[in-house]
């Protein structure tokens, strides 16, 4: 089983976007190896819902966001998830603080955008103030798809 978590500041219009976006792909594909989640490093928002314009956009593409409540980073996730993938990279620094103050970390921190799986290196805009909703879901779908074939080979080795 390969666990990731998606990461953004409020957890509730990137980081729960990607969430539901993989749990489609897992549900449609059977891809019975993955398993997501997804987590906020504020705790701004803690047991909202998803915005709903990040549900709006996801609706009408045909992704649900059932049981999606906000919920912050813990430390526990450092030992429970083997990848942690931040949406931007005030995320990943974050992300890189709470890590250092833990005792036996275990998963490795990316940016979702990364090169590594052949997104050129960047950060996924915040449409929390400016819009660009459906953007968001874009790029999410697009880099869900290239997480999956990235993980694929080691998920069957
Ligand atoms: P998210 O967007 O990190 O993609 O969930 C944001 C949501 C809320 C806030 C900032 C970004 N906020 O400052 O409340």
């Amino acid at each position: 089983m390969i666990r990731v978590l998606f990461v953004c500041l409020g957890n509730i219009c990137r980081s729960p976007t990607a969430e539901a976006v993989a749990r489609k792909r897992i549900n449609d594909d059977q891809l019975d190896w993955l398993e997501v989640d997804s987590a906020g490093t504020s705790a701004f928002h803690q047991g909202a819902q998803p915005d709903m314009r990040s549900m709006q956009e996801g609706l009408a593409r045909g992704y649900s966001f059932e049981r999606q409540t906000s919920r912050p980073v813990r430390e526990d996730d450092f030992q429970d998830f083997d990848y942690i993938l931040a949406m931007d990279s005030h995320n990943l620094r974050a992300l890189r603080k709470m890590r250092d103050r833990c005792t036996y970390p275990r998963a490795s921190l990316w940016l979702f955008m990364n090169e590594t799986i052949g997104m050129t290196e960047m950060d996924m805009p915040d449409p929390y103030y400016d819009d660009g909703f459906e953007n968001v879901l874009s790029l999410c779908e697009a880099g869900v798809q290239r997480w999956i074939d990235f993980l694929r080979p080691d998920a069957h080795a």
